[in-house]
């Protein structure tokens, strides 16, 4: 049967990069592979867990169920000094406390954009180190780092148009699938 991957954005940006990253993901997807969007995690307040305690806000309930049926999760987020953005990180602490917690053996891509040279690189492995608590199985390789992002998408419709970047994806999606076949057996 197919699988179905969940893709969670770490912009709240209107013209994000990696929001036009993450639109063209279903599009690029190998036959039998659904990607669907997750929730804004701007919905998510600021982690506290006096909130918590109260119950826990509607909208991260509602992500931790997605990422829970889904066969595994796509990460699409920009690098903010050095490391992943704070509502990114926000997100994901808040997730870590559902029961059950969602990450649990889920398969996870990383994918980061950015103007500058280096593509997010060093953001990955901060959001990686978190993963590691969260006991998800994020894909090794390959690591999608986009790079001069401003020239792989179109600033007027906002679509990924580079062609490389587009098959390079494809290429990451299929690799997920075969960790996530590997997971499901
Ligand atoms: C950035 N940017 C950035 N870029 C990068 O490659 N490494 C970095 O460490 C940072 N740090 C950083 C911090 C903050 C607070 C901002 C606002 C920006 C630039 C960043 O990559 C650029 O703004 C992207 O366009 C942000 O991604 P979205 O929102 O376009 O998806």
């Amino acid at each position: 049967s197919g699988l179905n991957f969940s893709v969670l954005l770490g912009s709240l940006r209107k013209s994000s990069l990696n929001a036009a990253v993450a639109r063209a993901l279903p599009d690029l997807a190998p036959p039998g592979i659904t990607i669907t969007p997750l929730g804004s995690i701007g919905e998510f307040p600021h982690y506290n867990t006096d909130v918590q305690d109260e119950g826990f806000p509607a909208p991260v309930l509602a992500m931790a169920r997605q990422i829970a049926a889904s066969d595994g999760v796509i990460i699409v987020t920009p690098e903010y000094n050095y490391s992943m953005p704070g509502v990114l990180k926000n997100a994901i602490d808040w997730l870590s406390r559902v029961s059950p917690q969602p990450f649990v053996g889920k398969p996870v891509a990383i994918e980061t954009a950015s103007p500058g040279l280096i593509g997010g690189a060093r953001a990955q492995y901060h959001l990686r180190q978190s993963l590691v608590f969260l006991d998800a199985f994020v894909l090794n390789k390959p690591e999608a780092m986009i790079g001069q992002a401003t020239q792989k998408i179109d600033p007027e419709s906002l679509q990924l148009t580079d062609v490389g970047t587009r098959e390079f994806l494809t290429r990451q999606i299929s690799a997920l699938a075969a960790l996530a076949k590997r997971v499901r057996e």
